[in-house]
């Protein structure tokens, strides 16, 4: 027997776990397809591997991702070839390497698909999971990061995910990072021993994770380090104060953590976090921020950029504890052996004039196995239909939630107002 690597999920029909069911998951990307297309933005599908240097320049050596996360091998060509672990970088090799920097570049843009990092699998966190994300590049105003988060607003409403936080700060311009650093350096270094095992060893190369792990040690010795916001400069902290007032403005509440840090170096500017309570320690929902770096950095023009991704999992657990959805058909047809075509004739013509979700029974077998199989498929109205139904042109639709069977003349017209009137 064999079984899916450790940390990666089957998403199906029926799923044992509610929300690896694969109709939730066709909510969330439908939803989440309407919603991003409102705001203008466009499909963009890269792949899934790409050269690992592209992930160690663009995300950051020091990062966890790239120092112990990333699933590298050597190809036959002996390059070495990571598979994604997130999906901004090979993005932005995709802007740079097509010249949208220079022909076009305001791209709002948004992609789904698998991510991979050897965490430890725990619930909420996969080594294969999945993310529906999107880059705005070539704006650089405040009002380019509060419509990012106006729309992630309306994404959670529309999900209907319940309470969710908003988290903001800034890392402000390159010059404020480096000041903060120091300052951040300076508070660290004496109390270097009260850290946990891997705060010290990253401490010197990535001060800034420090602020946001778990531990509570690291906890207790972070509640006094030094607040971002006093080495912010003036052009930073305008920019930031911009966007909470847009938020304001636009009815989306949010909070001002200031230490809010993110696990990627590519960050320069407003960071953001929505979070719920309801999911224990992966508590984060979705996370992104402004990189104004990047696109420069992997090759392409000075370009500012926006962008974030959400969790697909982290949705679907939300989601799966408050609602049951799942895929129904509209009716399930039950054909006797003979009228199996004109039944399969009949499914076509609902389908294509009204839209109707139909499944026909082609595994045949006893009645009494077909309607079981009708009873599972979730179809609220079922149908049988023999040669004096055909021949008569007329039929008996039952609805299965009350049993009652009602007749109908076998025209597509009379069927669909049945099915729609439930
Ligand atoms: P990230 O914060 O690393 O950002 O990941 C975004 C979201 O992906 C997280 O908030 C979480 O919901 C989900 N996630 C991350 N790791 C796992 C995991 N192991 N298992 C399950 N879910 C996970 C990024 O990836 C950036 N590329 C976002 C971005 C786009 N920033 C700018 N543009």
């Amino acid at each position: 027997m064999y079984k899916a690597v450790k940390g990666m999920n089957d998403v199906l029909p029926g799923a044992g776990e509610a929300f690896l069911e694969s109709a939730l998951w066709e909510h969330i990307e439908h939803v989440a397809a309407r919603v991003l297309g409102q705001y203008g933005y466009r499909r963009a599908q890269v792949p899934i591997v790409e050269e690992t240097q592209l992930f160690a320049r663009g995300l950051g050596d020091a990062t966890d991702i790239v120092s112990k996360e990333m699933y590298t091998f050597s190809d036959r060509g002996d390059r070495s070839l990571t598979l994604r672990p997130e999906c901004t970088a090979g993005v932005v090799r995709a802007y740079v390497e097509h010249g949208y920097g220079h022909k076009a570049p305001v791209q709002r843009w948004w992609y789904m698909g698998p991510m991979f990092r050897a965490e430890r699998p725990q619930k909420g966190r996969y080594r294969q999971f999945y993310q529906i994300g999107a880059e705005f590049f070539g704006v650089a105003t405040p009002a380019s990061d509060a419509e990012t988060m106006i729309m992630l607003h309306r994404l959670c409403t529309e999900l209907e995910l319940g309470d969710v936080t908003i988290k903001i700060n800034s890392l402000g311009d390159p010059e404020s990072r480096v000041a903060y650093r120091a300052a951040l350096l300076d508070y660290l270094r004496p109390k270097a021993k009260q850290l946990c095992e891997s705060c010290q060893s990253r401490m010197e190369t990535n001060p800034l994770r420090t602020l946001d792990c778990k531990r509570p040690e690291c906890k207790s010795v972070m509640t006094l380090a030094p607040d971002v916001a006093d080495s912010l400069s003036l052009a930073a902290i305008t920019h930031f104060k911009e966007v909470e007032a847009l938020l304001a403005g636009a009815g989306v509440p949010c909070v001002r953590e200031p230490r809010l840090v993110r696990g990627l170096d590519y960050y320069t500017g407003v960071i953001f976090e929505f979070s719920t309570s309801a999911l224990g320690a992966q508590d984060a929902i979705l996370g992104g921020g402004r990189y104004d770096s990047l696109v420069e950095e992997l090759g392409g023009p000075s370009t500012p950029a926006v962008g974030f991704a959400v969790g697909v999992e982290r949705l679907a657990l939300l989601l799966s504890a408050r609602t049951k959805i799942s895929s129904r058909p509209d009716l399930y047809l039950i054909p006797f052996p003979e009228v199996v075509a004109e039944c399969m004739a009949l499914a076509e013509d609902l389908r294509r004039t009204h839209g109707l979700r139909v499944e026909v029974d082609l595994a045949g077998g006893k009645l009494k196995t077909q309607m079981k199989r009708a009873d599972q498929s979730g179809a609220l109205h079922v149908m049988v239909l023999g040669a004096d139904e055909i021949a008569s042109n007329t039929g008996k639709i039952k609805d299965m939630r009350s049993g009652e069977s009602l007749p109908v003349v076998l025209i597509s017209d009379e069927i669909v107002c049945m099915i729609t009137k439930a």
